[in-house]
C-alpha cells in the first residue's frame, strides 16, 4: 500500500514543523482569534470527549482539555514529531493528565467503538489531505453516532493579506509562481466553501453548515516581527526555490514585505485583517 501524505509528512516532519515550534508564542498569539471562533462553535462541555484534528504544538488541544475538566479528555493527532512532541511538552508543563497526544496521519486513524469521541475541533489542521474524503471519513468514524465536528480554515487570498502580500512582494521580485493546483493540499486549499461543504457531505456527515468570519491577526512586534515570521513560514521560500532565487532576492523580499505590513501597525502591533471559514456538521 501506498504511504498516505507523504509530501505532507515530510513537509511538517521537515524544517516547517521546527520552524512553527521555533515560532510558537507568534503564531499562537496570531493564531488566538481563530481559535475563539473555533471553541464558541465548539462548545465544549465538562465530560466531553474531544479530538483536535491536527493538532500541532497543541495549543488548542490543551484548551480543550482544559475546558472538559471534570471528567473530559482531549486527544490532539498530528503528523509532524517535533509539533507532537512540543504538544505533549506542554501537556506536561500544564499537568494535564487529560490531554493525551499522539503521533498519527488522521487520513485512515481508527479508534476503537468504545473509545469514539463527542467532538472533533481543528484549528487549521484538516487543509492537507491528499484524499480529502477519506480523511474526513476517517474523522467520522473517529465520533460517536451524533457527535459533532467544528473546525476553521484560511478563507481567499483576496482575504487574507497574511497569505498575500508574501506572495506580491516575492513575484515583484522573481516574477509569477510556476502554476498550481489551486485546490491542492495547503493553507488555502479549503477557501470555497461550496467545495468542503460537498468534501463533508461525500464523507458521510451531515447537517452540514459553514459561514465566513472577519477576523484580526495580531502580532506583538510590529511590521518587523511580521516580516521575521515570515521568513519561517508561508509561501516565499517555495517561490524562492521555484525560481532559483539568490540571498540578494531573499532580503529583497522580505525587506518589501517589511514596508507593506506597516499598513497593519497600530500602536506598536500588527493587526492583520483575515477572514476564516468555520465548518460545523454532525456524524449520524
Ligand atoms: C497549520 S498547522 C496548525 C496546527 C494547530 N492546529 C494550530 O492551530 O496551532 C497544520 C497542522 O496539521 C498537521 N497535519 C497535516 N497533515 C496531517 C495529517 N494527514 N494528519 C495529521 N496531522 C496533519 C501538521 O503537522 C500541522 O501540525
Amino acid at each position: 500500500m501506498t504511504e498516505t501524505n507523504a509530501i505532507g509528512r515530510d513537509f511538517w516532519n521537515s524544517s516547517a514543523g521546527r520552524s512553527w515550534v521555533e515560532q510558537e508564542v507568534l503564531l499562537d498569539s496570531m493564531n488566538m482569534p481563530a481559535a475563539r471562533v473555533l471553541f464558541s462553535s465548539a462548545g465544549l462541555l465538562p465530560g466531553q470527549r474531544v479530538v483536535d484534528i491536527g493538532c500541532g504544538g497543541g495549543a488548542t488541544t490543551l484548551a480543550a482539555a482544559t475546558a472538559v475538566i471534570p471528567g473530559g479528555v482531549a486527544y490532539g493527532y498530528d503528523i509532524s514529531e517535533p509539533l507532537v512532541k512540543r504538544a505533549r511538552q506542554r501537556a506536561a508543563e500544564a499537568e494535564l493528565d487529560n490531554m493525551i497526544v499522539e503521533l498519527a496521519d488522521v487520513q485512515g486513524l481508527t479508534v476503537p467503538d468504545h473509545l469514539r469521541f463527542d467532538i472533533a475541533i481543528s484549528r487549521f489542521g484538516v487543509m492537507f489531505f491528499d484524499d480529502p474524503v477519506r480523511a474526513f471519513t476517517s474523522i467520522r468514524n473517529l465520533l460517536r453516532p451524533g457527535g459533532r465536528l467544528s473546525f476553521v480554515s484560511w478563507a481567499g487570498l483576496e482575504h487574507n493579506p497574511w497569505f498575500r502580500l508574501p506572495m506580491e512582494a516575492a513575484v515583484a521580485r522573481l516574477g509569477p509562481a510556476p502554476p498550481v493546483d489551486p485546490n491542492a493540499p495547503g493553507p488555502l486549499a479549503f477557501r470555497d466553501r461550496g467545495r468542503v461543504e460537498d468534501i463533508l457531505e461525500n464523507a458521510g456527515f451531515r447537517r452540514i453548515a459553514s459561514r465566513a468570519t472577519d477576523i484580526e491577526l495580531p502580532m506583538p512586534g510590529g511590521a518587523e516581527a511580521g516580516a521575521a515570521l515570515a521568513r519561517h513560514v508561508g509561501p516565499v521560500a517555495r517561490l524562492l526555490k521555484a525560481r532559483g532565487g539568490t540571498e540578494e532576492d531573499r532580503e529583497a523580499i522580505f525587506a518589501s514585505l517589511g514596508k507593506r505590513l506597516k499598513a497593519f501597525e497600530v500602536d506598536g502591533e500588527l493587526r492583520i485583517p483575515a477572514r476564516i471559514n468555520l465548518f460545523e456538521a454532525t456524524a449520524p
